[in-house]
């Protein structure tokens, strides 16, 4: 992927994201889950890869990862790393910026 494959989309005010928890925005058309962690704000999928399950109904665990409400997998939200049963894929983390109080959201290409 080439930086001309993202598409970068402002997505929050940094002051509207509370810390050491998540939020859901739709960004193109997809659900990201942002989180706001103590070096910085992070974006990943938002839904589970398990099941039809949001992540921002979850729990943000010690600042390092998200547990889905459902069935209680757990992802680390830097890497989007699956962590434990019954998780068996890992989930999709995308590039945030922060400017001026802005948070940007970076898409992929499909
Ligand atoms: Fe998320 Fe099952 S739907 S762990």
């Amino acid at each position: 992927m080439t930086a001309s494959d993202t598409t970068w989309h402002d997505v929050a005010a940094l002051d509207d994201l509370p810390e050491g928890d998540v939020v859901e925005r739709e960004v193109a058309g997809r659900p990201i889950a942002l989180y706001r962690l103590s070096d910085g704000v992070f974006a990943t999928d938002a839904t589970c890869t398990h099941g039809n399950a949001s992540l921002c109904g979850g729990f943000v665990e010690d600042d390092v990862s998200i547990e889905c409400p459902l069935h209680q997998g757990r992802f680390d939200i830097r890497s989007g790393r699956a962590l434990c049963a019954p998780l068996e894929a890992d989930l999709a983390i995308h590039p945030v910026r922060v400017e001026a109080g802005r948070v940007r959201v970076g898409i992929a290409a499909a």
